[in-house]
């Protein structure tokens, strides 16, 4: 695998919390596809699995390496489950554009939680992966 760039990201659940407590549904509409609220909705920890899917969409933003600016939207990555649950990235809008220009083909991502915190690991690379679905799939 040819890894051209990797990003990590922790994110503090109970800062989550407060966004969530504070600005409630806008707030999630603002960060999270509708795929992502559907999933984290359904689980018993739900604000851990939207911690871990910001520190997600932080930690590809570093691969990206542009940070928070040129028209990047938090839904323009997105993070799905396979069946068997491992995590897989979708970028759209203007983030599939510089995913492009820097020769990706595929973003891997790795989720861990606690109930005080959550971590992802990002991985770009030029070769499309085996398993794991493509960028944009
Ligand atoms: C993967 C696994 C080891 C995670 O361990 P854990 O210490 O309990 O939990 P962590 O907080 O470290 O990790 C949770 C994250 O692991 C990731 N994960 C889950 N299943 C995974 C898999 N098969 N491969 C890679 N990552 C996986 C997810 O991103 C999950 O977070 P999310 O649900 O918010 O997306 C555990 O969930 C496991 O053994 N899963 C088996 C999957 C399974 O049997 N699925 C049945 C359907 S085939």
């Amino acid at each position: 695998m040819n890894v051209v760039a990797h990003g990590i990201d922790m994110v503090d659940c109970a800062r989550l919390r407060e966004m969530l407590d504070r600005h409630g549904q806008k707030f999630l509409d603002r960060i999270f596809t509708t795929v992502e609220q559907d999933y984290c909705r359904d689980k018993k920890r739900a604000v851990e699995h939207l911690a871990g899917r910001f520190a997600a969409k932080e930690a590809v933003l570093k691969v990206l390496g542009t940070g928070w600016r040129d028209g990047i939207t938090w839904t323009d990555i997105e993070i799905r489950n396979s069946p068997s649950g491992q995590p897989t990235v979708r970028l759209t809008g203007r983030c599939r554009k510089i995913a492009d220009e820097l020769g990706l083909a595929t973003v891997l991502v790795s989720i861990t939680h606690i109930g005080t915190h959550a971590i992802a690991s990002a991985i770009g690379s030029s070769q499309p992966s085996g398993g794991a679905k493509g960028i944009g799939d």
